[in-house]
């Protein structure tokens, strides 16, 4: 075995984190779960959700038989919604084609929509001790720093070259806390900020750290200037209700509730009507919130107006006591907005 994974091991199982919610058991609902998650997401916003999704899908079942809108209830907050809609995709996948039972090999896992070559090969080497090689951007950033590999990891030659390396890398049996090991010293020790290099048990023969260079890799991606987008979202006051609507499939939220969008420079209080036959008053103007995506920045325009006319809801809409609408499945920035109506 080489020494890196030997040290690697060793480390895991010394400094490792051995406690997290989806240890130290073999189930693969569990395991996957915490594994799409956790995809670009940190350990420790992920506990509280973690919990509470097992809590009320405890299994492919359970998971199966819910609406995708209990799904993404579960997942608001998260972000990257997607992996919710996939996750509940995937689980009436294996109760129908697979017959509830869970596929066992990287190969089959990484047919389900979500699961990805790296993913897969995590939910097999820990639900089934299975060999296989995990990439994901934490452990890119230890064998880009720890081999010197130059370039941007999301380059696919370099990805490819990263690949390899994983593979050659693999040890052949303790492959858990191999695993395990690589995620942990990429999250609390190879940090992308502010690595804690002289507690690392890669530390003698660390290229980067050699060459004083750990900040410097991985190779940042290009930048390009983030798009902008700018919307406009109505906030339809009815006493204590607010209008909901559920956003198209495709595109941003896609299926999570939201605040009704209008194109923008549209009159606020003529959309109101052509769109909901509500008459309306409007409100005071609310200060302007920016989100940013990994692909754009959203500015979002709130227009709260009076409901003084109410109408029967149209389909896809729903009024729902504002209270609640800060619990629903609604993304973040529509939270932000509704709590700043609210005066929270
Ligand atoms: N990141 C991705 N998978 C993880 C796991 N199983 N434990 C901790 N962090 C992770």
């Amino acid at each position: 075995m080489s020494d890196f994974s030997q040290r690697i091991i060793a480390w895991q199982r010394a400094h490792g984190r051995h406690d997290l919610p989806w240890q130290n058991t073999r189930d693969p609902y569990a395991i996957w779960v915490s594994e799409i998650m956790l995809q670009q997401t940190q350990v420790s916003a992920v506990i509280p959700y973690y919990q509470r999704f097992m809590a009320r899908f405890p299994d492919v079942a359970r998971l199966a038989a819910a609406s995708e809108d209990e799904v993404l209830q579960h997942w608001s907050g998260l972000g990257y919604y997607s992996r919710a809609r996939n996750l509940h995709a995937a689980a009436v996948k294996i109760m129908t084609a697979h017959l509830g039972q869970f596929p066992q090999t990287p190969e089959q896992l990484a047919e389900l929509p979500g699961i990805g070559r790296s993913t897969a090969a995590a939910i097999a080497a820990f639900a089934y001790g299975h060999r296989a090689a995990i990439l994901d951007g934490n452990v890119k950033r230890v064998f880009a720093r720890y081999f010197g590999v130059e370039g941007w990891p999301g380059q696919p030659a370099v990805e490819k070259q990263m690949w390899r390396l994983a593979e050659q890398l693999l040890p052949p049996g303790d492959v858990e806390p191999y695993t395990q090991g690589l995620m942990d010293l990429g999250a609390t020790l190879c940090k992308r900020s502010r690595p804690t290099c002289h507690r690392c048990p890669l530390e003698t023969d660390c290229v980067a750290n050699r060459e004083g260079r750990a900040t410097e890799l991985p190779t940042p991606k290009p930048r390009k200037a983030l798009p902008e987008r700018t919307i406009t979202l109505l906030l339809l006051q009815n006493g204590n209700e607010l209008l909901l609507e559920k956003r198209p499939a495709k595109g941003i939220w896609g299926g999570l509730w939201s605040l009704p969008e209008i194109e923008n420079g549209t009159d606020p209080q003529q959309a109101a009507c052509q769109r909901f036959a509500l008459q309306t008053e409007i409100r005071p103007a609310m200060p302007i919130l920016t989100h940013t995506f990994t692909h754009f920045r959203l500015h979002i325009t709130p227009q709260p107006l009076q409901v003084t006319q109410r109408a029967t809801p149209t389909p896809g809409t729903l009024w729902l006591d504002s209270a609640d609408a800060v619990e629903a499945a609604v993304p973040t920035p529509v939270r932000i907005l509704i709590r700043q109506l609210l005066g929270q």
